[in-house]
């Protein structure tokens, strides 16, 4: 597979097998992964990959936390909110598209609940990796957290592994820190549920698009 073809197949994933993806396997991706530029060469990136019981008991702690209805406390302002014009539309298109994958409609507020809860759920996935930096950096580091998330996503792509990286994530930590042993000094910014695609599933079956070249990039010369 080229890097043309990781990109095209690459898709945010929500369904998945229960089947666990070889522990070697896993950690060579990482190792490849650590090949990811950064700011300075800073490396900003501390990363935990939770399977089997941990992950079992992080999402039971997560589920409860969500349904407990507790205040969300991200360490960073999750980047959805507050969007306008033509990001909002997207945003509104992106969630639309979801839905109607699974015939739910926008009045089924209690439906729309249950998809977002399977965030915390991982989508099933046997397994989730959650990134953090330290509180003390900025924008350049979080660019840097997006190149490594990327490259991640692609050698999985590379090795049929599917994922959905998720900003839900970052949003009730506490659970996470606890039993993920996220340094306190690190601010979680997503994660990423990932493992064999039920490629069957509905949810698997939408494709959201992108924007024009002409809306996005400007050629000069
Ligand atoms: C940083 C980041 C955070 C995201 N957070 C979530 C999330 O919390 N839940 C979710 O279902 N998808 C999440 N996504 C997936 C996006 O919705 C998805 O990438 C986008 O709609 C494009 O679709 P594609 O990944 O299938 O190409 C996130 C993607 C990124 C890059």
């Amino acid at each position: 597979m080229n890097v043309i073809q990781a990109i095209k197949q690459r898709q945010s994933v929500r369904a998945y097998q229960s089947k666990e993806v070889d522990s070697d396997l896993i950690k060579t991706i990482f190792a490849q992964a650590q090949q990811a530029p950064s700011n300075c060469n800073s490396q900003p990136w501390h990363t935990v990959v939770v399977s089997g019981q941990a992950r079992n008991q992080l999402e039971d702690a997560l589920v409860k936390e969500v349904m407990a209805q507790k205040p969300p406390t991200p360490h960073f302002k999750p980047g959805d909110q507050d969007l306008k014009e033509q990001y909002r539309k997207r945003q509104i298109d992106c969630a639309i598209s979801l839905y109607d994958s699974v015939g739910v409609k926008y009045e089924e507020k209690e439906k729309r609940q249950e998809l977002m809860l399977q965030n915390w759920r991982f989508f099933g996935a046997p397994h989730v990796a959650f990134f953090s930096m330290p509180k003390s950096m900025s924008e350049i580091n979080a660019v840097d957290m997006g190149i490594y998330l990327q490259t991640i996503m692609l050698l999985m792509t590379e090795n049929d592994i599917a994922c959905c990286p998720q900003g839900a994530l970052a949003v009730f930590p506490e659970p996470i820190y606890r039993i993920a042993n996220i340094p306190n000094n690190n601010a979680i910014m997503f994660g990423l549920s990932f493992g064999y695609a039920e490629k069957e599933a509905p949810i698997n079956q939408y494709d959201v698009g992108r924007g024009n070249i002409e809306d996005c990039v400007e050629f000069i010369d």
